[in-house]
């Protein structure tokens, strides 16, 4: 009984004080919050406008893929790049003189050819409905599970943009860079430390031409030797396969097909194919993460889903006065 009315008591004086407290508080700002672009986006976005769009798009790309696997990484590339310019608006695959899709950092970029099909069919069966960002991005977590990685809902409503400039896609990162200008261009677009780690994971599958490692072999950094964080015996491997800037060996030298942590266990026997990803490893503020998926596999995966759609939804145009649905992805639409 005693307790009951001490906890009645105590009680009365919390509501007194936390009334207080409000009483206290500034009134809020009465201007209008606009909710971020990507609070806009839905997994239900075409369910009722164009219901077939996911299982159209999985099946084409699943076509395309068992054909030739190695669009699956071309594809999770070319959904990077994109994104990392003017945001997920398929900016990427606007093919005019000057675009970014002509940029130099674009020249390796594939699978161009998958979406413009995946499109075509999508404005037979809905047209004017999806836009080629959204197809690129569902593209890119089916081409994930194809390569053996983890399934994530896609949020849909993204619109293409009308702008694409060279200049600016040559300002994604290319492998030669600092890890201070690698967190400064993830944090511009608002993906943090973890996301840069996790995301420069999709290099456990994919290749490369020699051209981005060419100086780190044979001349770094104006020494004529190679780069000292490379392993010998993969530095000789290296050497043997890149006679040519258009050679091409594997991101992940291990399991070159296989979506897994081996990217990382790699980092760690210095044998990481790009200086940016060996130097995710040597530097303080990204080697606990390296860490953390070279010996948790699980945590990687369930990380890999939570960043991909973060990175899906960077700077995303989603209101009603901005972008449009493309009807060829290759060209804005004529008015
Ligand atoms: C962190 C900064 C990054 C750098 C410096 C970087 C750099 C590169 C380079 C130089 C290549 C090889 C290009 C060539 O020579 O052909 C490449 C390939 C690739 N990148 Fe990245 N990348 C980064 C982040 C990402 C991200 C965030 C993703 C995906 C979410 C990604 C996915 C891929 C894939 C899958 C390939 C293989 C492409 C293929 O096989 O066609 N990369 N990257
Ligand atoms: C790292 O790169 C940035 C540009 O991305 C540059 O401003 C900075 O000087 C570089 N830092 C070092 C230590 O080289
Ligand atoms: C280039 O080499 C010098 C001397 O070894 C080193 O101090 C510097 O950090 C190197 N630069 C890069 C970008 O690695």
């Amino acid at each position: 009984m005693k307790f009951h009315y001490l906890s009645l008591f105590l009680l009365v004086i919390i509501l007194e004080l936390s009334t207080n407290v409000y009483g206290l508080m500034p009134k809020r700002s009465l201007k209008p919050l606009l909710p971020p672009p990507e609070a806009l986006l839905s997994i239900g976005h075409y369910h009722s406008t164009c219901p077939d769009a996911e299982g159209i798009i999985s099946q084409k790309v699943f076509a395309w893929v068992k054909k030739d696997p190695t669009l699956a990484p071309s594809i999770i590339r070319l959904h990077f790049h994109d994104c990392a310019v003017r945001g997920c608006d398929g900016s990427i695959l606007l093919n005019h003189v000057g675009s970014e899709r002509t940029a130099f950092a674009s020249k390796t970029l594939r699978g161009f050819q998958l979406i413009d099909e995946i499109k075509a069919e999508l404005e037979r069966r809905c047209p004017r409905t999806v836009s080629c960002a959204d197809i690129l991005t569902a593209a890119t977590r089916d081409a994930t599970i194809l390569a053996g990685g983890p399934f994530w809902e896609v949020p849909f409503g993204r619109k293409d943009g009308k702008i694409s400039i060279a200049k600016e896609a040559n300002l994604v990162p290319q492998g030669h860079e600092n890890i201070t200008g690698l967190i400064g261009f993830f944090q511009e677009r608002g993906l943090d430390m973890l996301d840069l780690v996790t995301l420069s994971g999709s290099h456990t599958i994919g290749r490369s031409t020699c051209y981005s490692v060419m100086n780190r072999i044979y001349n770094f950094n104006g020494t004529g030797k190679p780069d000292p964080s490379l392993n010998i015996y993969y530095l000789k491997m290296l050497r043997k396969r890149c006679k040519k800037d258009l050679d091409l060996v594997h991101l992940d030298v291990i399991t070159p097909r296989t979506f897994d942590t081996t990217y990382y266990t790699n980092l760690k026997r210095k044998a990481g194919l790009l200086s940016t990803d060996q130097l995710l490893f040597s530097d303080k503020r990204t080697s606990p993460f390296v860490d953390l998926f070279a010996t948790q596999p699980f945590v990687f995966t369930s990380q890999f889903a939570v960043s991909m759609v973060k990175l899906g939804n960077v700077q995303v145009l989603t209101r009603p006065n901005e972008g449009e649905i493309r009807v060829n992805c290759n060209y804005v639409n004529r008015v």
